[in-house]
């Protein structure tokens, strides 16, 4: 996601009470669009990266994420410690992780489907389902639930128009509701695709949603004029 135009007051870096950039505390590579390539030096962060174009039936793994796959191969003792970074990279590529992704990572890394299941959805970082072009997670856990965070979700869910985990009709939005971001300083703090916004309040709402049809008006505007 490009930067966006408007100030995004929760930022604490804008709220004046710190005098640091988001990427001074994020790191460079948590801002903004992470390049396909990786990025970060582990070649999967923590965390499945969420991109805005996602490729449901791109294979397990070719080019660029077949090289960062088999560089996360070599940074674990067994293939086993690499399952959870191989599910973030088929995430960040597919969008979502399927009963077919998670057999073609465990035939991948040698292990069994039902233990590749049984980390797959224990985690609710993992998608189970395709997500729209963006994920927005709202935080409703006690910090941000006391600062009107289910009011904040149930704003998400009215602007874009869409059920709570349901793609919106126009393909673009998908809401979920988020266990505790770490922002809790902040609340309701809201996380898009890999991009957080603070201190979000329902009068905020509209704008964020509207910048991101503007956003995507535009880039499907170049795509059309490239094709
Ligand atoms: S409670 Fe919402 S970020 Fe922690």
């Amino acid at each position: 996601m490009s930067k966006i135009p408007f100030k995004n007051d929760g930022w604490s870096g804008n709220t004046g009470e710190y005098d640091l950039t988001e990427e001074q505390v994020r790191g460079i590579d948590f801002v903004g669009e992470r390049p396909i390539g990786g990025g970060h030096p582990s070649v999967s962060p923590s965390y499945p990266y969420m991109l805005e174009d996602k490729n449901p039936d791109a294979s397990l793994f070719e080019g660029p994420y077949k090289e960062r796959f088999e560089k996360i191969l070599t940074r674990y003792p067994d293939k086993q410690a690499a399952l959870i970074p191989a599910l973030n990279l088929a995430q960040e590529l597919r969008g979502y992780i399927s009963p077919v992704t998670m057999d073609e990572i465990a035939n991948l890394i040698g292990l069994s489907p039902a233990y590749v299941r049984s980390v797959s959805t224990f985690y609710t970082m993992y998608n189970k389902q395709p997500v729209g072009k963006y994920l927005i997670q709202v935080c409703t856990n006690i910090s941000c639930n006391l600062c009107g965070g289910e009011d904040v979700l149930d704003a998400f869910l009215k602007y874009t128009n869409a059920e709570l985990g349901e793609i919106s009709n126009d393909g673009i939005f998908t809401t979920i509701e988020a266990e505790c971001l770490a922002g809790c300083g902040f609340p309701t703090c809201v996380q898009i695709n890999s991009q957080y916004f603070e201190n979000v309040t329902i009068n905020e709402v509209p704008k964020i949603v509207d910048y991101l049809k503007s956003i995507h008006e535009k880039s499907s505007m170049s795509q059309e004029e490239e094709g």
